[in-house]
């Protein structure tokens, strides 16, 4: 399984020696023109610094994968490309399903696993993200697996026991030198698509109840190595908050990344 090629120019977060990434999670948002004209303006109002400073990945729907992929190849942009979902087989009679083998081909980086809104309307199981983290490792991306409690699981004081379960399900199986390579979301429920985000030391906690799950299945080399984002109403306003904290690499940005100027502030800020 082939790691991620950083670019030279990348640098890691001096404190903690991970690398920051920041994708864009556009869900079922912006047809392939549409993606075109969002990623160019992104592109367009990027520094290079803020390529140096932090990974980016654009997460777009299926049918924008390949212009896109096109466009980044053409234009040598340094942003990747990433995708929301994928199935757990390589091929077969699964209609309507795309592969990772197939998200490869088309430079796939990243795959979002397990978002809670597949979660939700489309009932994937703990053990369906699992088998789709070893799918995205087999075809040489990166999942980035999203987990994360209710409010009424939050309120009732179960948060931690439904990190555990989520982040224990889905990686436990992986041998530690790939499972140090896993990117984990904490998205909690209540704080998407509302407009109320987590506080930030809600967000750390979360995070680092998460690492302390590598730790306890790895120890701390690879859970130092793990890189986890926070999900949930980010915006420009907020995001430096998060991105302060100890065990927070990166974001996962659902509405506020649809418009380049704002995703733009969102990785300046
Ligand atoms: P919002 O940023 O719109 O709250 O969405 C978060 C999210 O679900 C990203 O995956």
């Amino acid at each position: 399984m082939a790691k991620v090629k950083y670019d030279m120019e990348l640098r890691p977060n001096p404190r903690s020696g991970r690398y920051r990434l920041i994708s864009a999670n556009w869900k079922m948002n912006l047809n392939h023109l549409e993606a075109i004209q969002a990623i160019q303006k992104l592109n367009f109002l990027l520094r290079p610094s803020d390529y140096s400073y932090t990974e980016i990945s654009i997460h777009p729907p299926f049918t924008d994968l390949r212009p896109l992929q096109l466009l980044i190849d053409s234009d040598r942009m340094r942003i990747r490309l990433g995708a929301q979902n994928c199935h757990h087989e390589p091929s077969g009679a699964f209609t309507g399903e795309v592969s990772a083998p197939m998200l490869a081909r088309l430079n796939v980086s990243y795959v979002i696993v397990g978002h809670s809104e597949r979660r939700q309307y489309f009932n994937e199981s703990d053990e369906t993200v699992r088998s789709k983290v070893k799918a995205v490792f087999n075809s040489q991306m990166t999942p980035i697996i999203c987990v994360g409690e209710s409010l009424q699981e939050r309120e009732q004081g179960e948060t931690e026991a439904k990190l555990r379960t989520q982040v224990d399900t889905a990686v436990s199986f992986l041998p530690p030198e790939i499972a140090e390579r896993c990117v984990v979301a904490y998205e909690p429920i209540w704080a998407i698509g509302g407009g109320i985000s987590a506080k930030p030391e809600d967000a750390e906690q979360g995070a680092v109840t998460i690492r302390g799950i590598f730790q306890e299945l790895w120890g701390s080399d690879v859970a130092g190595k793990v890189r986890i984002q926070y999900g949930g109403s980010v915006n420009p306003t907020n995001a430096a908050n998060f991105m302060q904290l100890e065990n927070i690499d990166g974001l996962l940005v659902g509405g506020a990344a649809l418009d380049p100027e704002s995703l733009a502030r969102i990785i300046q800020a």
